[in-house]
C-alpha cells in the first residue's frame, strides 16, 4: 500500500467533486488508490464521476447529492458515511460573487457564506474529531490567492477565502498532536466554470490560468508537508510580496486591476438576476 493511501485512506470525501478543481482532486485521489465520496448537487455529473473513477482506477465511489448551503447537509453526509473510515476530507465546493458589494443580494451573500465558510468549518470539525480519535488523517482546505488580501469588487468572496486560510493554518498546528495533517491550498486563476462565469475579463490582468489537474497535484503533494501552498509561480509571488508591503498596497493594486478588467454589462445583468 502506498504511503499516501496508508495515511489518508481508505475513503476521502470531496465536496464539489463533479466539476472543476474538485473533480481533478477526486481523480488524483483515485489515481493514488483512495475510495471517493463525491458530494455536489448535480446528480448526473456525480454519476459520470462514479463511472469514470471506478472504471478507470478500480476504486469504490459513493455519491451524495447535497446542497451544502443547507445547514443540515453536513449531518446528512456524516450519517451517509458512518459505516466508512474517512481518512481525508476536502471541503472544496465554493462559489464566488462579484460586483459592488452594496449592490449584491444579501441572500446570495449569505448562501455563499454557508457554502464557502460554514460547510468547510463544520466538515473539518466533525470529521477532524473522528480522525483525531483514530490518530491519523488529513484535511485539505481550498482557499484562494484572493484570500491573501482584501479584493475590491470581489470583497465578500475574498473574505470567505481569508477565513479558510486562517482556519486551516491554525488547525495545521493544532491537529499535529493528533497526527492529522491540515493544508490550505490556494489556487490562483484556474481554468474551470467559476472564472468563466465571472464578469471579469482575466485576460486584462497580469495573471495566467492553470489547469485544475496541476492545482490538484500541488495541493495533494503539499499535504503533510506544508501548512499552506499557493499554486503557480506567479501566484506564489503575489502571495509572498504582499507580506513585505503595507497591506493597503496589494488591496489597492488588485482593486485597480479588477476594476479595469470588469465587464460592466455582465455585472449589471448578474445583479438584476440576484435581486
Ligand atoms: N477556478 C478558480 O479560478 C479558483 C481560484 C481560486 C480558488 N478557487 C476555489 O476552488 C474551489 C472549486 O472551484 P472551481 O473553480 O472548481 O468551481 P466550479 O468549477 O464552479 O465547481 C464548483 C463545484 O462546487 C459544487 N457546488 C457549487 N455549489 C454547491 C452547493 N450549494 N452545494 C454543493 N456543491 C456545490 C459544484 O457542483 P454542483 O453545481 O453540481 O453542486 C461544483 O462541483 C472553490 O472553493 C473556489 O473558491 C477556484
Amino acid at each position: 500500500m502506498s504511503e499516501f493511501k496508508e495515511k489518508y485512506g481508505p475513503w476521502a470525501i470531496v465536496t464539489g467533486a463533479n466539476a472543476g478543481i474538485g473533480k481533478a482532486i477526486a481523480t488524483e485521489l483515485a489515481v493514488r488508490g483512495l475510495n471517493i465520496i463525491g458530494v455536489a448537487r448535480r446528480q448526473e455529473l456525480l454519476d459520470d464521476l462514479q463511472q469514470e473513477l471506478s472504471e478507470d482506477y478500480g476504486v469504490k465511489v459513493r455519491t451524495i447529492r447535497a446542497d451544502l448551503t443547507d445547514m443540515e447537509s453536513i449531518s446528512k453526509i456524516e450519517l451517509a458515511t458512518s459505516d466508512l473510515e474517512i481518512g481525508l476530507v476536502v471541503p472544496n465546493a465554493g462559489v464566488e460573487m462579484s460586483g459592488e458589494f452594496i449592490d449584491t443580494s444579501l441572500d446570495a451573500n449569505e448562501r455563499m457564506l454557508r457554502l464557502n465558510v460554514h460547510a468547510p468549518m463544520q466538515m473539518s470539525k466533525v470529521f477532524g474529531a473522528k480522525m483525531a480519535r483514530r490518530g491519523r488523517g488529513g484535511i485539505l482546505f481550498i482557499s484562494s490567492l484572493f484570500g491573501y488580501q482584501g479584493i475590491p469588487l470581489v470583497a465578500n468572496y475574498a473574505a470567505t477565502k481569508a477565513y479558510i486560510l486562517s482556519l486551516g493554518e491554525a488547525l495545521n498546528i493544532e491537529m499535529k498532536r493528533h497526527n492529522v495533517d491540515v493544508t490550505v491550498l490556494s489556487p490562483g486563476l484556474t481554468d474551470t466554470d467559476m472564472p468563466a462565469n465571472m464578469p471579469i475579463d482575466f485576460s486584462r490582468m497580469p495573471i495566467y490560468a492553470q489547469h485544475p489537474e496541476q492545482v490538484a497535484k500541488t495541493g495533494l503533494n503539499a499535504l503533510g508537508r506544508k501548512a499552506t501552498v499557493v499554486s503557480g509561480l506567479l501566484n506564489k509571488f503575489y502571495a509572498w510580496e504582499n507580506r513585505f508591503l503595507p497591506r493597503s498596497f496589494p488591496v489597492s493594486l488588485f482593486g485597480f486591476l479588477i476594476r479595469h478588467a470588469f465587464k460592466e454589462e455582465t455585472v449589471a445583468k448578474q445583479t438584476a438576476t440576484q435581486s
